[in-house]
């Protein structure tokens, strides 16, 4: 990887995540890396914060790249694709994050144009990316390589965890833990909140949610229990577990959660079906 030339399509928020995450791994240099958005503000930001090199225009950004990052939303992905198509190499990598979009619909949409056997990546990160903590999967297309997947593998490492998933799972996997970490954010907030409800100062609460949720996920990761194992080993009985346990089921949190990862990989799935 070191010595690999990556252009960037997308400078937003998980570009710039991405980025960081490869830079700060020490696997990239960023003289070797080019990030492109059509804002300039966006590009003088990340090349003051990264030092990468910038550019307005994908395709000339990517005439000599060896991987693609597609950073883009999914909304205007078909015509950035149709944009670069024709500076792609046949030896071109390209790495998708985009949500919805299948690497089967990305191979058809550079078809005419791009390579003949385009190489395609899809992966979904999440936005922990930001603090290289991100739960990413990943899958190949049709021509991508055993070695493309180790790219890309040793890439999203540089922000976390990865996992190779069957790609019929990707809308699962964005709306399980690409779109997770919000799940989280609201959770917290609304421990928050609560705390504050029951009589703790604003600052304070936040705190003892954030560590609390830290702190859970800790353990279920580094005791490898199951969680049921972990919950039954804080209820005692008649104790303030068991009655919080009581509320929380009455008010159908476990479906609440479920609807929510159903409603995301529901959409996931639907920003592609314009191309099916
Ligand atoms: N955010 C997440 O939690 C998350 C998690 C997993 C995967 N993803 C996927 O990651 C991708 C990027 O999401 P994001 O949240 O980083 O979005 P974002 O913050 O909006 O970043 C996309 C960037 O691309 C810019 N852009 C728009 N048109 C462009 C063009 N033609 N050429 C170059 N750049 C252009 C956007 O500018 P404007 O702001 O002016 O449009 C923006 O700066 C999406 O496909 C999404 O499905 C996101």
């Amino acid at each position: 990887m070191k010595d690999s030339r990556v252009t960037c399509i997308g400078s937003g928020n998980m570009g710039q995540a991405l980025l960081q995450g490869l830079i700060r791994s020490g696997r990239l240099r960023p003289a070797r890396i080019t990030a492109t958005d059509h804002r300039a503000d966006r590009l003088r930001e990340i090349a003051a914060a990264l030092g990468v090199r910038t550019a307005r225009d994908n395709a000339e950004a990517c005439r000599k790249a060896d991987l693609v990052i597609l950073a883009v939303k999914p909304q205007i992905l078909d015509r950035v694709l149709a944009e670069i198509a024709p500076a792609l190499q046949p030896g071109t990598l390209l790495i998708s994050i985009a949500a919805g979009f299948s690497t089967a619909l990305i191979e058809r949409l550079l078809a005419g144009e791009g390579p003949a056997r385009p190489r395609v990546v899809r992966a979904m990160p999440n936005i922990a990316a930001t603090v290289r903590a991100a739960a990413t999967a990943i899958c190949p297309g049709h021509f991508a390589r055993r070695a493309d997947l180790a790219l890309a593998r040793r890439l999203f490492e540089t922000c976390g965890t990865v996992t190779l998933v069957d790609e019929s799972l990707m809308d699962a996997v964005t709306g399980l833990s690409g779109t997770g970490p919000m799940y989280v954010f609201i959770i917290i907030e609304a421990l928050s909140d609560a705390g504050v409800k029951v009589g703790l100062g604003r600052q304070q609460a936040t705190q003892l949610a954030i560590q609390t949720v830290v702190g859970a996920a800790q353990m279920v990761q580094q005791t490898g229990s199951h969680p049921i194992f972990l919950k039954d080993l804080v209820t005692s009985p008649g104790g303030t577990a068991i009655n919080a346990l009581y509320s929380m089921e009455k008010t159908g949190l476990r479906a609440v959660l479920m609807d929510a990862v159903e409603a995301a990989t529901r959409r996931s799935r639907e920003l592609g079906e314009p191309y099916e």
